[in-house]
């Protein structure tokens, strides 16, 4: 309010700009408009650009980084873009809820298989699905719903419905870490959870649970769907890792997959970044399980309108890749050992930084590090000891201890553990 008086009072006020040296001069019309820092984990990226440092090592964003730490194009990938260039396809748009082969692709890469009663429609990515949950949330559910996140969450969830308009009270979080174990807190998620408002919505991550890469056990997953179904709660699962996490699609797929067996109507956000290493083709779906053809037509059609609104129609390459990776049998066979091999690697280096962290004499239980499974570990450090790290070794992660595994490789990994351990003996 007080900034939309201030921008008015000084349109009337100044004359308006004519050359760009004058408007450096005097305040323009947008003077009103205040600079935002973005979140902390882009900040980390932008301080450790400045660092002049030559050996600085950022374990900061959740980005895969090859064993030089190079990014990554997949092979199976590569092969799809082959296919596609030579088969000459037009721009036009697409269907408003994505191109029609890859709904089906993902919705059966996400459930096993297709199913009449699953709305699927493309999405920009892993945000932009769940952009599209918060505004199906907002839309068809009770205004008072509470949606709530485990803590600590990845934190662009908080972001994302608070721009749909969601007061901090209506998406308050569970109990999910446990400090002192550096696990799940079974007990207190479960507690939470069912003592939340009937009806609410509960947010999972499918696997890999970012920042913690803490995840339920198969058992823990039974009793989270038990409670959701005495509470009539609607779930919503954030899956940005299927196969990344243990080098597997359908193992990665477990914990939604009971959830539908177990008769949940639950609703499913994918992305394609990490899996695919497709990070900047912005490709992923949103899934509502419905009842029966009819609701998924509804369903489909209401997204539709809420996609029409935001950007008309999703983009096409992204699209293409995987819809041609996942239908053509001898690349869906590469893209699996290729996921695996990135797995496999991530898994590698967790087993390295404590196998280095012993030699250089640390006699903490960093066994939680292998413990953890996907692209971050989260390694306890405290917010003193992450910032001793940064200013005395040059070595970056965010304030919460998390590490971004992908930044570890042979040639970093003893540094890392050696300047580790520094700051935590004593
Ligand atoms: C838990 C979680 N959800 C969603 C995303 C969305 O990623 P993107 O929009 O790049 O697909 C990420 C990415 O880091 C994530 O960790």
């Amino acid at each position: 309010m007080k900034n939309t008086a201030r921008l008015v009072l000084k349109n009337s006020f100044k004359p308006s700009c004519r050359s760009f040296s004058t408007c450096q001069m005097q305040q323009g019309i947008w003077a009103g408009v205040n600079y935002a820092p973005l979140d902390a984990i882009k900040q980390l990226t932008i301080s450790f650009n400045q660092d002049t440092a030559p050996n600085k090592i950022l374990l900061g964003e959740g980005v895969y980084r090859t064993n030089e730490g190079k990014p990554k194009t997949l092979p199976s990938v590569r092969e799809a873009e082959k296919i596609i260039f030579e088969k000459g396809l037009d721009h036009e748009y697409p269907p408003v809820t994505g191109v029609v082969d890859f709904c089906k692709a993902t919705q059966k890469f996400a459930f096993g298989e297709n199913s009449d009663r699953i709305a699927t429609v493309q999405s920009i990515s892993g945000t932009g699905s769940l952009c599209l949950a918060a505004c199906y949330i907002k839309k068809f559910l009770p205004a008072d719903t509470k949606v709530y996140f485990p803590n600590p969450t990845w934190v662009n969830h908080f972001n994302i419905f608070r721009a749909q308009g969601f007061t901090d009270d209506r998406i308050p979080t569970y109990r999910y870490f446990d400090k002192k174990t550096n696990g799940m807190d079974v007990q207190g998620a479960l507690e939470d959870i069912k003592n939340a408002p009937a009806k609410s919505v509960i947010l999972l991550h499918a696997c890999a649970h970012n920042p913690t890469g803490v995840d339920p056990t198969m058992d823990t997953w039974k009793k989270i769907s038990d409670i959701c179904k005495e509470k009539q709660h609607y779930v919503l699962f954030d899956s940005a890792y299927q196969a990344f996490a243990s080098g597997d699609a359908n193992t990665d797929a477990q914990s939604f997959r009971l959830f539908v067996k177990e008769g949940h109507q639950i609703m499913l956000c994918q992305s394609y970044a990490k899996n695919f290493g497709l990070y900047g083709q912005r490709i992923g779906a949103f899934n509502v399980v419905t009842e029966n053809a009819e609701e998924k037509k509804n369903v489909e059609s209401q997204l539709g309108i809420i996609i029409r609104t935001q950007y008309s129609n999703p983009p096409l390459h992204g699209a293409r890749l995987v819809t041609t990776v996942l239908n053509t049998p001898e690349l869906k066979a590469q893209w699996e050992k290729d996921v695996k091999e990135l797995a496999d690697r991530i898994k590698l280096m967790r087993a390295k930084l404590v196998e280095e962290l012993k030699k250089v004499g640390s006699t903490r239980d960093w066994s939680h590090i292998t413990n953890q499974i996907g692209m971050f570990a989260f390694s306890g450090l405290n917010e003193q000891q992450v910032t001793k790290l940064k200013e005395e070794y040059h070595i970056y992660m965010t304030k919460d201890g998390r590490i971004s595994i992908s930044g570890l490789n042979t040639n970093n990994v003893a540094t890392v553990a050696k300047a580790m351990h520094e700051v935590t003996k004593n």
